[in-house]
């Protein structure tokens, strides 16, 4: 079949979107108009399974524009589809398989389109696309080029395949480019995160206690945001003793979750963990407090736990559920506990995906290059290519760096220096 997207009408809508994004892109889109010139990726067949955004959308044009022979799309998230830029990338030619509001057989339908479009380079966030061609489709997982992955969750299922022997193709881990997971993750995820929960409940941050479970590159993020917006306090937990010292210095709280539940107006998770907030922390909390998630899966709040310590539940607003409690408290839960950035607002700004999608084109560009020269293994972006991206984004900001005298590199390179 063809694509299967909601509606083909909103393709005009969808153009406008992605126009948006291309203008608010320029380093992939300098790729874009290099990869037309010269065509690197001539014949490439292309399997991506992401978050089907505008920003997403300006890298499949990009990646077609490049000499692709075909690119098939399916989406990362059942509830984070854009419509109307889906429509628009059908219209561009582009196969897409995605619809927001798809029930989890549906998802998996549409990711099987992208694996049984026989790709030879395979794009995924989060990891579900590589999982089945390392199960179901092992056969076809056999045949690919290489991967790419673009989050942190994606990228330990991948290094657990690798850890037992079992990956099929090389993989380059995207999410591990200083220019992607520096500021995508954190300055990326921490603004569109509250981009979502404030689209979704329209409440004042400002005199809130925000908890942050995690304090990765996501976590880091949110809690400078928070405070930022004049959160009264911000608190943290972590499980890591490094991580959470670091946030201590950083000026924030840090208790464990079973404290912080008792106090936090506004919970946000950010751990790629499960059940990081479950029953013990539910029976805590006070009346009203909301529970948004940040990480890749809808695990790290504990639903079911939710579910079964409630006597009531319904949707107050869009993307707000709220919960009664047996004892009449209320909590209510953000976009069904799934990445409130993505489903509640529209994912990371583009300036951010810029960067991120510069990463994922050069990391298909490489391993097409590199076909049969690599292992089997999870490979951190080439240095080079990442240091591309970060002085394309700067020269593109109209920011120019020093460089290094002959002597300073010299004195660098020596150890025969002392004072
Ligand atoms: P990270 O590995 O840098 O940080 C995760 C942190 O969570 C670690 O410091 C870890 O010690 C901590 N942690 C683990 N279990 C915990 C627990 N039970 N309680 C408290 N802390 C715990 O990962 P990163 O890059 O920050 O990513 C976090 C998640 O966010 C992943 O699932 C990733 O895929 C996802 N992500 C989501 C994005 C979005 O757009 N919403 C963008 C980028 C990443």
């Amino acid at each position: 079949m063809k694509s299967r997207v909601k509606d083909l009408s909103l393709a005009e809508q969808g153009r406008l979107k992605l126009e948006w994004a291309m203008k608010h892109m320029p380093v992939l889109m300098r790729l874009r108009e290099e990869g037309r010139d010269k065509r690197p990726l001539a014949g490439l067949r292309i399997g991506a399974v992401l978050h089907v955004t505008k920003e997403t959308g300006v890298l499949m044009m990009a990646l077609k524009d490049s000499g692709a022979e075909e690119v098939v799309l399916a989406a990362s998230n059942p509830l984070s589809t854009q419509d109307d830029v889906a429509a628009a990338l059908v219209e561009y030619g582009i196969r897409v398989y995605a619809w927001r509001g798809q029930s989890s057989e549906e998802y998996y339908w549409c990711i099987r389109q992208v694996a049984e479009s026989r790709p030879d380079v395979v794009l995924d966030d989060g990891g579900d696309l590589h999982a089945m061609l390392h199960s179901e489709y092992k056969k076809l997982g056999g045949e690919i080029t290489g991967g790419t992955e673009e989050t942190t969750t994606g990228v330990i299922r991948l290094k657990s395949l690798e850890r037992e022997g079992l990956l099929l193709y090389p993989v380059v881990a995207v999410n591990n480019a200083y220019t992607k997971f520096l500021f995508d993750n954190r300055f990326g995820t921490g603004q569109s995160t509250f981009d979502g929960i404030m689209r979704a409940t329209n409440i004042l941050v400002a005199g809130k206690n925000v908890v942050v479970a995690g304090y990765g590159w996501v976590g880091k993020g949110i809690a400078l945001r928070a405070r930022g917006l004049g959160a009264r306090r911000v608190i943290v937990t972590e499980v890591d003793p490094i991580r959470a010292l670091e946030a201590v210095f950083d000026g924030f709280e840090v208790m464990p979750m079973s404290e912080a539940a008792g106090i936090g107006d506004i919970f946000v998770t950010a751990t790629g963990n499960k059940a990081v907030i479950r029953r013990e922390h539910f029976e805590k909390m006070k009346d009203g407090a909301i529970l948004a998630n940040a990480g890749h899966f809808n695990v790290e709040v504990w639903i079911p736990d939710l579910e079964s310590l409630s006597v009531g539940k319904r949707v107050i607003r869009e993307n707000v559920t709220e919960y009664t409690l047996r004892d009449g408290r209320k909590l209510y839960l953000l976009a069904e506990g799934r990445l409130v950035n993505l489903v509640a607002a529209e994912g990371h700004p583009s300036e951010v995906m810029d960067m991120s999608f510069a990463n994922q084109y050069l990391a298909v560009k490489y391993l097409h290059e590199n076909k049969g020269r690599l292992e089997k293994k999870v490979y951190n972006p080439p240095r080079e290519l990442d240091e591309m991206v970060a002085r394309l984004k700067l020269e593109t900001m109209g920011i120019r760096i020093d460089e290094l005298t002959p002597e300073q590199v010299e004195y660098l390179k020596s150890w025969s220096y002392g004072t």
